[in-house]
């Protein structure tokens, strides 16, 4: 990586720690592998992105339900899926100086990257995370963390489809955790052990798969678009028939540029018939419907991924400050308000005067009924904004003296550094509309 691209990085991921958005996990013991938890702001943002995408897919789409599986499954499930099998094993070697270990598919060269040792055969390494259920450790009790969440789909196919009433073309949502054992765990939050998928299963006749396949790619291309990702940051990657997943018939990668190179954030899959038949071949229940399986197309999103795009899209550094008496480096998170942290931040402009301070608790409590809300009371007025502009909160409300006698505050918008004279009684309306 680019020395300039490592330093955004590097950036981002202290940036991220510092102003309570993503933790290593189990810091105090010095971490745990790629594990990462997220803290306060960073789980606000992550609720307000599954929150946009749980929206457009059972909100404004017609005939989208949605569910919510459990993470361990009958393991009969992942021998139908293929999941068990080669086609879901990474290639493993391992360097014979140092013991490093790496994936394969990611070396540039036939040498270890980290010290020029030569490597061992591949052996296939497959990503299963396995546990065992109930109090025997032996092979009857072994189950697995669930691989992606669309099995959970699958199997509840025939159950939602009865107690819905529905009859395909129509749609299954689940938002949920994932686990995968990846050899090379890498970048940040980008590939972990353990993330959140956002997936959506689309059963059509297989006539309309293709179709149907483009449209869904364009509608989540939308969604970024819509949620502040410049377009110049995405595209769209065919994948080679070789290079396709074992469920898959035909895919799309959505990839975002990242700070260490485009990389896939997001699938969309022309899955054939390939999972209802054979869940329907391994369970013995029959999923087809009126004698043909309906065929799926998948979208298939991280929870964590996407957030990490949307921080990278967002986060800019200003050397020099914005002119506001500033002349040091400003960071500015511009993130849609939509998936904001927080919405607004309230500051009385002195904290000396109590009838300042009553005002704007006033209008902290009004705010809080509808949205996620701060009230930030200590050091000048300036470097309130600026702690405000670092973390995306899109507004500043500021109480003043003039409110006492007119009932109206400043609104400050994060972006423009513009201010508006607006009426506590339409500033609801204002934050939400804005
Ligand atoms: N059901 C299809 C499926 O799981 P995938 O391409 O393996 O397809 C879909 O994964 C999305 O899940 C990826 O585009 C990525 O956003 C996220 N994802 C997959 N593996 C991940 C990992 N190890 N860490 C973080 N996110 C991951």
């Amino acid at each position: 990586m680019v020395n300039k691209e490592q330093d955004k990085l590097n950036k981002i991921i202290g940036f991220t720690k510092r102003r309570g958005f993503v933790f290593p996990s189990s810091d105090i013991y010095g971490g745990f592998g790629s594990v990462y938890d997220f803290g306060p702001l960073g789980v606000l943002m992550k609720n307000n992105i599954k929150k946009a995408w749980w929206d457009q897919m059972t909100k404004t789409e017609d005939d989208v339900v949605g569910i919510d599986s459990a993470i361990l499954m009958n393991p009969r499930v992942w021998e139908a899926s293929g999941h068990l099998g080669a086609g879901f094993a990474d290639e493993l070697v391992e360097c014979k100086k140092c013991h490093h270990r790496f994936r394969k598919d990611f070396l540039e060269k036939n040498k270890c990257p980290d010290c020029g040792g030569s490597l061992t055969e591949s052996k296939k390494f497959n990503l299963m995370m396995k546990t065992f259920v109930g109090p025997l450790e032996d092979e009857s009790s072994v189950a697995y963390l669930r691989a992606e969440t669309c099995q959970g789909i699958y199997v509840n196919f025939k159950n939602v489809m009865q107690s819905m009433r529905l009859r395909p073309p129509f749609g299954i949502a689940q938002i949920g955790k994932s686990f995968r054992n990846e050899i090379t765990p890498k970048n940040f939050i980008f590939r972990t052990r353990e993330f959140e998928q956002m997936e959506m299963q689309w059963f059509c006749d297989k006539k309309d798969a293709s179709k149907l396949f483009d449209y869904w790619l364009d509608k989540r291309l939308s969604w970024y678009y819509d949620l502040g990702i410049a377009k110049k940051n995405l595209r769209v990657f065919k994948v080679p028939k070789k290079d396709l997943a074992h469920y898959a018939v035909k895919a799309a990668d959505i990839e975002y540029k990242f700070p260490f190179g485009w990389k896939e954030i997001e699938g969309i899959h022309n899955r054939g018939d390939w999972d209802l038949r054979n869940h329907s071949k391994v369970s013995g229940e029959d999923l087809s419907v009126e004698g043909k399986y309906p065929h799926v197309i998948e979208t298939s999103v991280g929870a964590d991924r996407s957030f990490f795009a949307f921080l990278s899209e967002a986060y800019n550094e200003i050397e020099g400050g914005r002119g506001e008496k500033e002349t040091e480096t400003e960071t500015v998170l511009n993130l849609d308000p939509s998936i904001a942290p927080i919405k607004a931040a309230v500051l009385p402009l002195v904290k000396n005067k109590k009838e300042i301070v009553v005002k704007a608790k006033e209008v902290y409590d009004l705010l809080k009924k509808d949205f996620h809300i701060l009230y930030d009371e200590s050091a000048a007025i300036g470097r309130r904004y600026r702690r405000q502009d670092e973390i995306g909160t899109p507004y500043c409300v500021t109480v003043d003296f003039e409110t006492l006698d007119d009932d109206s505050v400043t609104v400050r918008n994060r972006d423009t550094m513009s201010q508006d004279r607006v009426k506590i009684s339409d500033l609801t309306e204002y934050i939400n509309i804005a």
